[in-house]
């Protein structure tokens, strides 16, 4: 049996993963919202094939609850889903993983073995320099009561529920047999390779991977700009020539090697600042790094301006940006490159703004507070709109150059 908590995209999706391998899963999340919405059989976000899991496994296999006393009680497993978001000087902040250990700590009354798993991202040596601490700080000891151990994520929104189900590899960062032996039992259904590393390592590993996708998409925008400042070159057409190569033809990789308005969602840019921070910490001024980051932080202006430059710099023109979404296939608008934009014009004195995206607007209303209207359909912005950016790269988009003689501005270079 298993606790996960936090059920957000990557705990919903554990637990539901958990269960779907026919382990009985009980599930907290702290959000009333959101929890009465699960508990209601509904998503509280939009994620292909997660919906009908929970269908399936709701009552049977996952159990929703708010009583953490039966949960902890039950489980060998203790899985923390929660937010890492940014903190101090771009570190991670790791105020709820410490709170749902403390709640774990509260109402653990027996001598049972328990694995505490950290599912959630958190930097290089976090288990060891300050979750172990913490836990012997509360009179803990590490792992003869409680194994400690972390299982890093590699879902994409939008496609969580495919990625769990059909994983690449399973990365577990364990330093002690018994919680290597109670985590291999866990995914004993599972097909993909399972690698025990380090505690150090598995953290690493996830950086690795959003630290290198992330670079690969601010080189990809430096050489959108490159190309920019030289002039008649058809950017995405020469994107689309570089990817026909052999060695881009494998896996979606090429995607994240495409230039656009820069990345945005849950991860890539609280992660790469992360990462940035906690290696700086360590002595090390990591130089690609950093300007992957800043070259990142600069393109929400950059595409500003390449808007207002379309709109002849006329502020009362009517700016339509379609997509608010991070990423299309989803309705999460964290860190959202739209918003930025969207701020950005709006500080330049850009006031007539339009927007429609088909799955993310009421997600965005309720984050961002800015001069912006949304409208109802894809055909009212064009109407209104004197100017059009894409900003996320729905395919509905893909037409937009026959349904208007507005100027348009391809901000993901999609068309
Ligand atoms: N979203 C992704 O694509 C993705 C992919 C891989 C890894 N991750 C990492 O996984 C972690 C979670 O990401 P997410 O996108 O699922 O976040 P999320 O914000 O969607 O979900 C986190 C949930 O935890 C809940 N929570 C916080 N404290 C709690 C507590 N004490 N008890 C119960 N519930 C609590 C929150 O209310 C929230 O619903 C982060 O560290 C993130 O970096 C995310």
């Amino acid at each position: 049996m298993v606790t996960v908590v936090g059920l957000g995209f990557v705990g919903l999706t554990t637990a539901l993963g958990f269960a779907e391998y026919g382990h009985k899963v009980y599930g907290i999340e702290i959000n009333e919202t959101r929890m009465a919405t699960i508990q209601s059989g509904k998503l509280p976000f939009l994620e292909p094939g997660l919906d009908e899991a929970l269908k399936r496994h709701l009552g049977k296999n996952f159990f929703p609850i708010t009583d953490w006393e039966t949960a902890i009680a039950g489980s060998e497993c203790v899985y923390y889903c929660v937010g890492t978001p940014y903190g101090e000087n771009g570190q991670a902040d790791l105020t709820y993983l410490y709170g749902a250990v403390e709640q774990t700590l509260d109402v653990i009354r027996d001598k049972k073995f328990r694995v505490l798993v950290t599912k959630s991202t958190i930097p290089p040596s976090t288990t060891e320099k300050r979750i172990i601490p913490f836990l012997e700080g509360h009179g803990v000891k590490v792992p003869e009561q409680l194994g400690v151990a972390n299982n890093p994520e590699f879902l994409r929104e939008g496609h969580c529920w495919e990625d769990f189900t059909h994983a690449d590899r399973i990365v577990l960062g364990v330093s002690d047999e018994r919680s290597e032996m109670v985590l291999r039992a866990l995914y004993a259904e599972e097909s993909a390779p399972i690698f025990c590393v380090s505690l150090n390592t598995g953290e690493f590993i996830k950086y690795l991977s959003n630290t290198s996708l992330a670079c690969l998409i601010s080189i990809a925008n430096e050489m959108s700009l490159a190309a920019d400042v030289i002039g008649g070159i058809d950017t995405a057409e020469a994107f689309r020539i570089l990817h026909m190569d052999k060695r881009w033809q494998t896996g979606t990789i090429r995607s994240y090697f495409y230039p656009g308005c820069g990345y945005g969602g849950y991860c890539l840019p609280k992660d790469t600042n992360a990462f940035y921070a906690r290696i700086k910490d360590s002595g090390f001024d990591c130089q690609i790094l950093k300007n992957t980051i800043r070259l990142n932080d600069e393109m929400p202006e950059i595409t500003a301006k390449r808007i207002a430059r379309a709109a002849k710099e006329s502020k009362g023109a009517c700016i339509g940006i379609l997509g608010l979404s991070f990423n299309p296939g989803s309705d999460d608008v964290r860190d959202t490159p739209s918003a930025k934009i969207i701020r950005t014009l709006n500080e330049a004195g850009y006031q007539n703004i339009v927007a429609y995206d088909p799955v993310a607007m009421a997600e965005f209303q309720t984050h961002f507070q800015l001069d912006c209207r949304c409208v109802d359909t894809y055909e009212e912005l064009l109407k209104q709109a004197d100017i059009v950016a894409i900003t996320t790269a729905w395919p509905m988009f893909a037409d937009v150059k026959t349904r208007t003689n507005s100027p348009v501005v391809d901000c993901r270079y999609m068309l």
